[in-house]
């Protein structure tokens, strides 16, 4: 059951030197390119990098919150062309997921790097600089990248006891089941 995926779902930062095979790179690619978007628009392009220079210098787009990806196999970089659609942050976060959901039940780990509305320092975003990296086509972003590998160490699902149950409303806000 789909459930069952997401019970065992969990950001991972630590990976294997291990790279992932093309047959699974291909089904995340497919993940992603199956994503629904708001009128069919899809307005995402995806880079997929395993050149491990260009991984690090991925790493290094925030201060905080990305160094972990240096040790990725994979990186996909999730951007946009913002004149396509002005939904385009919703479509992005939906590709993501699905990548993120695709390479755990691909039994790799990932994670979400956050590049949209991040500083790489005081002079430049976190988008521009991947953009400069990548050579993104002029006015493209980068609203995230998925750091992906074979996890080091399994992080067990959040147990259902510490979902947020009081989150949920019936009928109107705040009626309790
Ligand atoms: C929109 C979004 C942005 C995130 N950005 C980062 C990030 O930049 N760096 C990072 O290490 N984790 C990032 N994460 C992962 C979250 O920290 C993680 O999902 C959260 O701590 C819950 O842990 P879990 O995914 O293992 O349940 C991001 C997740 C989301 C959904």
């Amino acid at each position: 059951m789909f459930i069952d995926l997401l019970r065992k779902r969990r950001s991972i930062r630590t990976f294997q030197d291990k790279p992932v095979e093309q047959v699974k790179i291909d089904l995340l690619i497919e993940a992603m390119l199956r994503s629904p978007s708001s009128r069919g628009l899809n307005p995402w392009e995806f880079v997929a990098v395993q050149n491990r220079e260009t991984i690090e210098a991925l790493s290094r787009a925030k201060q905080h919150g990305s160094a972990f990806m240096k040790d990725a196999s994979l990186a996909i970089v999730v951007c946009a062309d913002p004149e396509r659609s002005d939904v385009w942050v919703e479509d992005c976060s939906i590709a993501s997921i699905l990548l993120h959901l695709q390479a755990t039940d691909l039994g790799l780990g990932s994670c979400w790097v956050q590049i949209r509305r991040r500083e790489h320092d005081e002079k430049r975003s976190a988008d521009a600089y991947v953009s400069d990296l990548l050579d993104l086509k002029e006015g493209m972003v980068v609203e995230a990248i998925i750091a992906i590998g074979y996890p080091l160490q399994e992080a067990p699902g959040h147990p259902a006891s510490s979902l947020l149950t009081d989150k949920v409303s019936y009928e109107r806000y705040g009626r309790k089941a």
